[in-house]
């Protein structure tokens, strides 16, 4: 609450508002929502600025009247100085503005644009890498041939070409679905369990060679012949069927898939996207797709809401 001087220089208080505190839970809402949901930035913009607006409607009617106030009390000296009937006494407190009132405002003005240079910068590097440059790099896993149809594949790769192999190692499940419509169909498993993120494993019989090949300079490619029955996790047994849904333990959602393409004949992966669930099998499943998401997260339903802070 701020206090403006009357014509006898003593301070009167400004009418007490609620909107700056709207204000302040609107711009709450906003950061929540940028690590939440798109939704709850949009609900803590709208707070925000209709706060804003009413804050600034009702400041600017206290200056109105007491503008008027003032024109009023004016005009009845005037006439008073002039010999006309004695000025009536004034119905409301005169209040009036000096240099102190001026210097409030101006320092408050000026903190808040200082407070903005040191905020927005920090906010802006802990905020803004989570949805920018966050592309994952093309790999290109090699010939199209080293994935039979109807066999599942796991392949090892680099994430990115050049990565020490303890930092930058990758692996996907794979199965070449067949052609339909004469494109390629493959289901691209994450091995990344979305209970906690351990490396899930295949149950069955696993080849023992691996075939390797370096799909381009710095990028080598470690494909194995498998023969899952299902996927586990050996952290806290978790279990996911051979479309990545989780039919046991912590999961909260079914795998990671990745996207991908062919060129001249190569399979490559594009990055992942998160899955909440998947009807049918092969080329004919229908997945509930989603951008990608940390493991823990739930992606979609009630339970979206109910626990938005997962990680
Ligand atoms: Fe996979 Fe917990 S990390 S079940």
């Amino acid at each position: 609450m701020t206090e403006s001087p009357d014509r006898a220089g003593k301070s009167r208080p400004s009418t007490p508002s609620l909107w700056p505190a709207g204000f302040a839970a609107g711009i709450v809402l906003v950061l929540i929502g940028l690590v939440t949901s798109w939704i709850v930035v949009g609900v803590g913009a709208a707070i925000a600025v209709l706060s804003a607006l009413l804050w600034v409607t009702s400041s600017s009617r206290d200056l109105r009247d007491e503008d008027e106030i003032l024109a009023h009390t004016d005009a009845l000296e005037a006439e008073a100085a002039a010999g006309a009937a004695p000025a009536p006494a004034p119905k409301k407190e005169l209040p009036r503005y000096g240099r102190n009132v001026f210097l409030e405002r101006a320092t408050l003005g000026l903190g808040g644009v200082v407070g903005a240079a040191v905020t927005a910068p920090i906010v802006g590097f802990a905020v803004v890498p989570a949805f920018v440059g966050q592309k994952e790099e093309q790999v290109n896993l090699g010939p199209l041939d080293n994935f039979p149809e109807g066999k599942w594949v796991i392949a090892h790769f680099l994430y990115e070409p050049f990565e020490p192999q303890s930092v930058g190692r990758r692996t996907a499940y794979i199965r070449n679905n067949g052609f339909v419509d004469n494109v390629p169909s493959l289901t691209i498993l994450s091995n990344r369990c979305v209970h906690l993120g351990c490396p899930v494993q295949p149950s069955g019989p696993v080849d023992e060679n691996a075939t390797s090949i370096e799909t381009e300079p710095g990028q080598s490619v470690e494909i194995i012949g498998a023969q899952p029955s299902n996927f586990s996790c050996p952290c806290h047994g978790g279990s996911y069927d051979l479309e990545g849904n989780r039919v046991a333990g912590p999961p909260v959602r079914a795998l990671d898939r990745y996207r991908y393409l062919i060129a001249d004949g190569n399979l490559v992966l594009e990055g992942r996207f998160s899955v909440s669930t998947v009807e049918g099998e092969g080329a004919d499943a229908k997945i509930k797709a989603y951008r990608l998401y940390p493991p823990g997260t739930h992606v979609d339903g009630p339970d979206q809401w109910m626990y938005p802070f997962t990680s």
